[in-house]
């Protein structure tokens, strides 16, 4: 069931605006690209002599209204032609890190797809470096931890995922684990089934988009043929009771990410999000961001618009915070570290 805590009081409605943003949290569901803000693409496209077909940072976020997941997809795609060096991976990162301390994330897990910048004629190592020495830098720079995570995108062969495991491997030291990515419908997890088998041999975290637009049989088989740890996204899930019972019995995590299921529809509003619903029914599940900059918001944004939207409390904050570090792959001396600060901060909203 929900985490419970002794410092856990009602909060009045008015400061849990306030509770939600001094909570210290994790962040395990962010795709670096996806945090590419049009004043960073644009200072990008100049310094790599890069044309972009927008005439203003303005005119670019005015695009930025999508029907589903692969509409999203082409124009994000678009906006990594922008990125070229290792400095320019650098950058990127340390922008989302200053934005994630500023919501007091502690910890974060990055997504990264090297296959979008080798498609582009960019080696894995400038990808893999530039975000590794963010990575390296954010406990002096930014006061937190973070690490990265590889994800295959789902829409190519699974040879070609083979290939892009086998270029990360003299870099597997700067990489915590693997994930699943990109169009979702019609590419369910069983077609990279051995390629999670090889990369569970060589010691990855294993995660993996499911359940976002596809139906629950996609979570089935990312938990019972990919074997990952966690589900990112699985809001579809709901629709399945045997696989809810399930979730909620392995207390499997789902990195959810309300903002971005608003931006690509797969809720109508957010008062109709289903994520209270979750929690309430034991689910392990998260905040997330998924793509800030495309989908109007980091990590505070979609904590603050969905309590208000679904009157969510103090507790269901709690519980969302405690999860995001129960379910992250820090060692069990960090996570005691960051769950004291937690208490800590609720301990301040007695
Ligand atoms: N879903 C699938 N692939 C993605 C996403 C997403 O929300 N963001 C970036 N790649
Ligand atoms: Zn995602």
């Amino acid at each position: 069931m929900a985490s419970t805590h002794p410092s856990v009081q009602p909060v009045a409605a008015d400061r849990m605006p306030a509770l939600l943003r001094a909570m210290p949290k994790a962040e395990l569901h962010m795709h670096i690209e996806g945090s590419l803000e049009p004043e960073l693409m644009f200072a990008l496209a100049k310094r790599n002599h890069v044309p972009l077909r927008f005439p203003s940072e303005q005119a670019l976020r005015d695009a930025y209204v999508f029907n589903n997941l692969q509409e999203f997809l082409d124009i994000y795609h678009e906006g990594t032609m922008v990125l070229k060096t290792e400095q320019d991976f650098y950058d990127m990162t340390c922008a989302y890190l200053a934005r994630a301390q500023a919501d007091n994330v502690l910890h974060t897990e990055i997504f990264f797809d090297t296959q979008t910048h080798t498609g582009h004629g960019l080696s894995a190592e400038v990808v893999i470096n530039g975000l590794y020495r963010a990575c390296a830098d954010a406990p002096a720079k930014f006061g937190m931890t973070a690490s990265l995570i590889l994800c295959f995108l789902r829409h190519l062969s699974e040879e070609e995922a083979f290939e892009c495991l086998e270029q990360a491997l003299p870099l597997r030291d700067k990489i915590v684990g693997i994930g699943l990515a990109s169009s979702e419908v019609g590419h369910p997890p069983e077609k990279f089934a051995k390629v999670y088998a090889r990369a569970k041999q060589l010691g990855f975290r294993l995660v993996a988009h499911a359940g976002e637009e596809a139906p629950p049989a996609y979570i089935w088989s990312a938990l019972d043929v990919l074997k990952v740890e966690r589900i990112d996204h699985g809001v579809q899930a709901i629709h399945d009771a045997a696989l809810m019972q399930r979730l909620a019995k392995d207390r499997i995590p789902l990195t959810v990410c309300p903002l971005s299921n608003l931006k690509l529809r797969v809720f109508p509003t957010l008062a109709q999000h289903n994520i209270g619903a979750m929690l309430d029914a034991g689910i392990m599940a998260t905040v997330n961001s998924d793509d800030p900059a495309y989908f109007g918001g980091y990590i505070n944004e979609n904590f603050t618009q969905t309590f208000a939207a679904l009157g969510l409390t103090a507790q269901h904050a709690y519980t969302l915070a405690r999860n995001s570090f129960d379910a992250s792959f820090i060692d069990a001396s960090l996570r005691a570290k960051y769950l004291e600060r937690l208490d800590a901060a609720f301990e301040t909203f007695r």
